[in-house]
């Protein structure tokens, strides 16, 4: 349905299959009703309160549970609690010490399975080795590992003695990482000699001494041998981590914390300027994991095996490979490499090997696996899967029922949980057990959570396009921008007054549902109409031939803005430009038909699987490109620029 013409955003999709959950997943599901929603609504503060006793163990209870100096706020005042206590020793107490943290598979297929108590046993090690190399209480340390086991114990150890952790991604180039280092003035760098991907070693202590040259305050370079690749130790500075572990002595009490002491630093970068260090603390973070891993993805200890793909190098991966799964004492699957390594089905061997029953991953490894086809999935049994999960960008709904038919069979609800960096833990999620989901729709904010659509002067709206703001402090949000109070307050409270703004637009449709619709400097002006690029990208990809597509707005003469797609065929198929055109012109409307579609073998996407519309809106106005550093793979461009010279039609 068409929005009004002076609509913040325009409201163009129109997506109105719902799915409730089947009578087979309510029976055994923590929460059926609308209690949890009507207790957040009824009192937040008390809600998060009533889950940080519940789930957490502390050992000094909080006097204040929120203190609210906007844009400043602490949760749970007076509290003390350890973090690494919360995800290990408490379990191993409980009884729970035999029971398997990680199933860990490395991308060459050795494996590892990592116990409760061997977590433990190695966190406490490595946490005294760290006190060994002259870390204390309050220092940052950073981590630029592989998906290994060590990543989660290296946070966890870091968490046990106080210091921050700030993990980089391991494919972040040296400068990055030295810029990440430098920002947060850390005293160890934590590495290993190299890890496995797409079949070779990608070598990381390379790159960390080449960072460490630039980097002052790096007292020590701790490196874990997992690639087996040659390295260069410098004496004094550098020590193999086995070696280390050997000499650490076996016990580290967990230290108490206050709630509110650092926990970890993570980096984002925004669209222009340097990396923010997002600050995240200790009871209300682990509050707002803990709490949201377990209701959203309806998590029952004794039955599911979880598998989140994020790598731990971001924020999905510290809060729902770490921090949430195991405070609730989960058990998890961890991959090294890539999905497609040694062939296209590894992701479906893997879920059928350790028996997953909730798979969490992203909207573009799923259209990824789309192009990959259907017969993948089905060269395996996926009958253990329960529970669907997406994050990291808007789904759309194609990708959405590919998902919910070919891997869940029709059988485990989706839930699309919509978060960032700086919220810490999901905010907008259905709830399984509960919600009625509608494809593409993260639908309503999660119990606890508070969130109200706006326009351009700030005023609420019920129905339509316009910003997605928050209105009310959680306990996982960020507390602030490392070294920069002011950028944070600038960066996400000064756009509407009160709010913290997101920088996502989203929709209401006429049953009160949230549909996200991007980051608003990804919405296009045509002709005086405000397009989400999410919903002709959507569009595009409804086309049975499309895999995935880009959509930008472009400079134009006449029109403002003009709309460009970048598609990507699924295998082996072919479709006329002008049939692609009409196709968005059918679904969502003539004014968002796109000017020019160029196909493409690939998308740039960054690291963690975004596409740069940035850098296409640069290729589409013929511009030189700024920044590539995040890109995953730079040739894509390359090739786009190639093709964007050999002039383009229109009809
Ligand atoms: C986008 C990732 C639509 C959004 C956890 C947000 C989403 C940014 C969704 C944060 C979703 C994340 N639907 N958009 N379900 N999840 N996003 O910091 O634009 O890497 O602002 O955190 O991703 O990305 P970040």
């Amino acid at each position: 349905m068409a929005g009004s013409d002076d609509a913040t955003i325009q409201d163009l999709g129109h997506e109105s299959r719902k799915f409730p959950p089947s009578a087979e997943f309510v029976a055994t599901t923590l929460v059926a009703d609308s209690s949890l929603h009507d207790e957040g609504r009824r009192d937040y503060e008390g809600f998060w309160a009533r889950h940080a006793g519940e789930l957490l163990s502390w050992s000094k209870p909080w006097h204040t549970i929120c203190e609210w100096k906007l844009p400043f706020v602490k949760w749970f005042i007076g509290g003390e609690l350890n973090v690494s206590y919360n995800c290990l020793d408490r379990h191993v107490l409980a009884g729970h010490g035999h029971k398997v943290a990680f199933y860990w598979e490395g991308e060459p297929g050795d494996t590892r399975v990592v116990t409760y108590q061997e977590l433990l046993d190695e966190t406490q090690k490595f946490a005294n080795a760290l006190r060994s190399l002259g870390v204390q209480k309050g220092d940052r340390i950073n981590i630029y590992l592989p998906m290994i086991p060590e990543a989660a114990v290296a946070m966890l150890a870091c968490a046990r003695i106080g210091a921050a952790h700030s993990v980089v991604f391991g494919g972040f180039s040296a400068q990055a990482l030295a810029d990440r280092i430098n920002d947060a003035s850390a005293k160890v760098l934590i590495t290993a000699d190299g890890g496995w991907r797409r079949g070779e070693i990608f070598p990381l202590k390379p790159q960390a001494d080449a960072a460490v040259e630039y980097t002052p305050t790096i007292e020590h370079v701790v490196v874990v041998r997992r690639g087996g690749n040659e390295v260069a130790m410098q004496a004094g500075r550098d020590h193999w981590y086995h070696e280390l572990l050997a000499q650490a002595a076996p016990t580290c009490p967990a230290e108490p914390m206050d709630a509110e002491q650092l926990l970890f630093l993570l980096y984002t970068s925004g669209t222009t300027g340097k990396p923010k260090g997002i600050m995240h603390t200790t009871g209300g973070y682990l509050t707002h994991v803990a709490t949201t891993f377990k209701y959203a993805f309806d998590h029952q200890p004794d039955r599911d095996v979880f598998w989140c793909t994020a790598d731990v190098g971001w924020v999905t991966g510290h809060s729902y490979i770490v921090y949430g799964p195991l405070a609730n004492g989960a058990t998890q699957v961890m991959y090294e490499g890539v999905p497609n390594y040694p062939a296209n089905d590894r992701v479906w061997s893997l879920i059928d090997k350790y028996k997953v029953t909730i798979f969490y991953t992203a909207p573009t490894a799923i259209r990824t696996y789309m192009k990959w086809g259907a017969q993948e999935p089905a060269k395996h049994d996926l009958s253990s899967l329960r529970l669907l999960g997406s994050v990291g960008e808007p789904i759309n709904p194609e990708a959405w029922i590919w998902y919910q038919e070919t891997i869940g069979h029709g059988r485990c609800p989706i839930i699309d949980t919509w978060w960032q960096t700086e919220t810490g833990g999901m905010m907008i999620s259905p709830l399984p057990g509960v919600t009625i989901t509608k494809p593409g729709s993260a639908t309503h904010p999660l119990p606890g959570i508070a969130a109200e659509v706006v326009d351009e002067a700030g005023n609420t709206i019920t129905r339509g396009g316009g910003y997605l703001t928050l209105t009310q402090p959680w306990p996982g949000m960020l507390r602030g921008i490392w070294g920069d109070p002011e950028r944070y307050r600038e960066t996400y409270w000064s756009r509407f007054p009160g709010r913290y703004f997101a920088g996502d637009g989203a929709k209401l449709d006429e049953d009160g549902y949230l549909w996200l619709l991007g980051r608003v400097d990804d919405v296009m002006n045509v002709s005086g109409h405000r397009i989400s690029t999410t919903e002709v990208e959507s569009a595009l990809v409804s086309h049975p031939s499309v895999a995935e597509a880009a959509v930008v707005g472009a400079n134009d003469a006449t029109t403002g803005q003009a709309i460009i797609a970048y598609v990507t065929l699924r295998g082996g198929l072919s479709v006329d430009e002008k049939v692609l055109r009409d196709h968005v012109a059918k679904e969502i409307g003539a004014i968002a038909k796109p000017k020019t579609i160029y196909f493409t073998p690939d998308l740039p996407k960054t690291r963690s699987g975004k596409i740069m519309r940035r850098l296409l809106r640069d290729v589409a106005e013929g511009r030189n490109l700024g920044d590539t550093t995040t890109l995953a793979d730079a040739s894509v461009v390359t090739e786009l620029q190639r093709r964007a010279t050999d002039s383009p039609s229109e009809d």
